[in-house]
């Protein structure tokens, strides 16, 4: 085999263009091949035709056919969030803007621990960061892989800010608040009630009463059972009142301040020390799209760090941006280049016109719900998810309900465990979602539907 031709210099992009019409027809053959919105028989076929298609991994010679052979069985296994029954996550299908985007990424691989790797990718990140910090009302913000390390790091720069805070945080909050405060070793949080899905403000005034210390209070714009806003105005007096500090956890709800309709549900965010975002979900990029937005720049002094093969202090004095401590990474995509592009192509109005469209879908999924007599619907959506149940039914026969639309490869749906019920939940976060493919979508539901 002849040396194999690389994405990027002056024959990159000669190189990368049949092999992206390769990979473009196997997107729609394993696509064509699934013919739902997910792979029907189960995780054991899918096994096997992932197995089948992959043959020996690490063959002895080398197989020109490997690219379209696995991507076609990569599409052919997806469960693809641009099928609009495909419902059951905050897994937004990614704009191709975005996607286009990203591939000029992974050909020339920038990494942002130094200047000397990523010198334009550098400068683009620091202002679209800014920029998207000062949109939520917080100074600036640092790109993450998503929620989960977003909410890592707010816990991390409370942590060296304030000596070891005790995380308190509501029953609805997200899992990965707590898994951050085991990882940093920070006692075991106060978990506060959170009935009907929102954080309880009376029960979180008498936590922060009854407790000392320095205390970090998490809330969530956007829950992901339920995608309800806790009440943040609220929260962020009785932090003030009590000293505390607070983290915002919108990794959902933060694209809410696109729209121009929506936006006020977001109030309150400003009052933040760090706010969650992430545009994966709520943004319609591919992952990853995770931001930690902070209101004073001056706490993310803890992460500096200096490793003097990339941020040498002579180097530093000299000019060269020290990038090191913008991250608990070393090696680190530019993801916000798609994000970038995705702002500059539609404009805020046209990421605005999205979050709306996802936003009216789900409220008439609501009322397709609440309509029928045979199921309940949890409560009319916040942001874009329903949960819902067929009426009467246990909590056993709604969990084998989903899991037979999944093995049948009709529908994805997820599970949301609220007021002591098993529910289902519709994450709405497709834009084009027709009121035929809502119906169908309940019908499904109703587990009659002959395929
Ligand atoms: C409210 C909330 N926070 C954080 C996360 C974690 O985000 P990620 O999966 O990007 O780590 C999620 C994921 O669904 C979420 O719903």
């Amino acid at each position: 085999m002849s040396t194999p031709p690389l994405a990027s210099g002056p024959d990159g992009p000669a190189a990368l263009r049949p092999l992206l019409d390769t990979v473009l027809d196997a997107l729609t053959s394993g696509a064509r091949a699934r013919s739902g919105p997910l792979p029907a028989g189960g995780p054991q076929a899918v096994t096997a035709r992932i197995t089948d298609a992959l043959g020996d991994v690490l063959p002895e010679h080398g197989d020109p056919d490997a690219l379209r052979t696995l991507v076609h069985a990569l599409a052919e296994g997806a469960a693809d969030p641009a099928d609009p029954l495909c419902a059951g996550h905050l897994h937004s299908p990614p704009l191709a803007v975005a996607t286009a985007a990203d591939l000029a990424v992974s050909a020339l691989n920038p990494s942002l621990d130094s200047w000397d790797q990523a010198p334009g990718a550098s400068a683009l990140e620091a202002e679209v960061t800014r920029a998207l910090a000062r949109h939520i009302g917080l100074a600036d913000a640092l790109a993450t892989t998503g929620g989960s390390e977003s909410n890592h790091l707010a816990l991390l720069l409370a942590r060296e800010t304030h000596g070891g805070v005790r995380l308190v945080c509501g029953a609805n909050a997200h899992h990965s608040l707590p898994r951050a405060a085991w990882l940093l070793g920070l006692p075991d949080p106060v978990v506060v009630p959170a009935p009907r899905g929102t954080l309880d403000p009376a029960a979180l005034d008498a936590a922060l009463t009854a407790l000392s210390g320095p205390l970090l209070v998490a809330a969530t714009a956007g829950t992901t059972d339920a995608g309800l806003i806790d009440p943040l105005p609220e929260i962020a007096g009785l932090c003030t009142a009590h000293g505390a500090r607070l983290h915002i956890d919108a990794a959902y709800g933060a694209g809410l301040a696109f729209s121009d309709r929506h936006r006020e549900k977001l109030a309150g965010l400003q009052a933040a020390h760090t706010v969650t975002l992430d545009l994966h979900k709520l943004g319609w990029q591919p992952a990853a799209a995770g931001l930690l937005a902070v209101a004073r720049p001056r706490d993310l002094a803890a992460l500096h760090h200096r490793a003097d093969y990339l941020n040498a202090e002579d180097d530093t004095e000299a000019g060269l941006p020290d990038l090191l401590g913008r991250s608990l990474r070393t090696t680190r995509r530019p993801d916000l280049l798609k994000t970038a592009v995705t702002l500059r192509t539609l404009g805020r109005t046209g990421l605005g016109a999205l979050v709306d469209q996802v936003c009216a879908r789900a409220r008439e999924f609501a009322e397709l719900v609440r309509e029928h007599p045979g199921f309940d619907l949890y409560d009319r959506p916040t942001i874009s998810t329903v949960c819902f149940r067929p009426a009467g039914a246990s909590d056993d026969t709604v969990a084998a309900l989903r899991r037979r639309l999944l093995h049948e490869g009709r529908a994805v749906l997820g599970r949301a465990r609220l007021d002591g019920r098993l529910w289902l939940k519709a994450t709405l976060l497709h834009p084009h979602t027709r009121p035929d493919e809502l119906a169908q979508l309940l019908k499904l539901a109703e587990g009659t539907t002959p395929r």
